[in-house]
């Protein structure tokens, strides 16, 4: 298939999810030119509803580069988490312990923040656009390829940043010899769902129940994100809205006042994986959030850990173009690594604590206890 346009920019971004758009809304800041191609429409991209709990330090991230004005009228700030576990309750008071809270606000909101100013800045971004390949790695003079409106594109680049999720083309684009992967799949999914009903509580409420895990939080003052801990063989169908509602009041040990019941907006199934790839880079080819690593969503830590790889990456990239000073680059990958680690060693603990991972196993629980 012959070549249909051949263009070059600096940074060529694959994937605009959370890291990819962001990744090209910080390089704009610092006058380094990118272009970002997405396989979705934006449409697809603004109703993704996936995480929903920020950082302090992703907070201050976003409102120091433009993008904090929505969230800091919109979203919710929360001090501490509750866990509900064989009739006592507990907290974990982070504001108390560490001085920080955390900001309730989905990350389709985040995604809608960063992709309306890449929009607004006249960003370069190319939606309904696959990547099927990166060529010239070995050659340190990497070229993006992808199939658009039915024709093959390229663009030429300095860098390529792979933010295009964990089944993306950027990390098996590092060659098999030279990359390590590290992978804990669990033996349960999760059923999550999205619903117009009010947060019983200002925080996350947890329950690690004899029978599966259960999680109330939320996304506003007026709608609920709630999970539930679900064999691998269930389906979305196996599970009726009043025996989702039922299984939620049980496992949180509801008395009435906790989970309000709703319309459910939203429902999906997920499996749970621990996933980490080392390293993050070969050559001129960057791997950053979901493509590189993978956390079950027990600890908010998956749109965070995109988050601040990318805030790495611009920076290292800035002193590249800026005093040609490549050190940051260099070490990207340790750097990244070494917190992406304490994420999994964080979410596999939180997950081995309030999951059942052998149901019926009374010396396991009794461990958990
Ligand atoms: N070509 C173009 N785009 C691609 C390709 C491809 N070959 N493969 C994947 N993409 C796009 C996807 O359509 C998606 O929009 O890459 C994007 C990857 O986005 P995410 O999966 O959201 O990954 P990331 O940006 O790293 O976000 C971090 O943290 O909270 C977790 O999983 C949650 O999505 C969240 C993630």
């Amino acid at each position: 298939m012959s070549v249909a346009t051949t263009r070059r920019t600096q940074v060529a971004i694959i994937g605009g999810g959370p890291a990819g758009l962001l990744l090209s809304h910080l390089l704009y800041l610092r006058g380094i030119d990118s272009i970002v191609v997405e396989r979705r429409d934006p449409e697809y991209l603004y109703q993704r509803v996936r995480a929903g709990v920020l950082d302090s330090s992703v907070v201050d991230l976003l409102v120091a580069t433009g993008l904090g004005e929505r969230m800091l009228a919109e979203g919710m700030l929360q001090e501490q988490m509750e866990y509900r576990f064989e009739g006592q309750i507990r907290f974990i008071n982070w504001r108390e312990q560490v001085g920080r809270q955390t900001m309730v606000y989905g990350q389709q909101e985040v995604v809608r923040d960063v992709l309306d100013a890449r929009l607004r800045d006249g960003g370069k971004i190319v939606f309904d656009a696959q990547a099927t390949e990166i060529g010239g790695l070995d050659r340190d003079e990497p070229v993006v390829r992808f199939l658009h409106d039915g024709d093959l594109h390229e663009i030429h680049a300095d860098f390529v940043a792979a933010c295009d999720g964990f089944h993306g083309i950027g990390r098996p684009s590092i060659p098999t010899e030279l990359r390590l992967e590290y992978e804990r799949v669990y033996p349960f999914q999760w059923l999550g769902i999205l619903a117009e009903a009010r947060p019983g509580r200002e925080w996350l409420v947890t329950g690690a129940h004899q029978r599966g895990y259960a999680m109330h939080s939320m996304r506003s003052p007026t709608i609920s994100r709630n999970y539930l801990q679900v064999p691998l063989t269930d389906t979305v169908d196996d599970w009726t809205d009043e025996r989702i509602w039922a299984e939620l009041h049980i496992r949180l040990e509801d008395e009435g006042d906790l989970v309000a019941e709703g319309p459910i907006l939203n429902r999906s199934m997920f499996t749970l994986r621990n996933f980490v790839c080392e390293p993050m880079q070969y050559g001129r080819l960057f791997l950053a959030g979901d493509a590189a690593h993978i956390v079950p969503p027990t600890g908010g830590r998956g749109l965070n850990q995109a988050i601040a790889d990318v805030a790495t990456l611009a920076d290292a990239m800035a002193s590249h173009f800026d005093r040609s000073d490549d050190h940051d680059l260099e070490d990207y990958s340790r750097i990244c690594l070494e917190r992406v680690w304490k994420a999994q060693l964080f979410t596999a603990s939180q997950t081995n604590l309030l999951q059942v991972l052998r149901p019926g196993d009374a010396y396991a629980r009794r461990i958990q206890v």
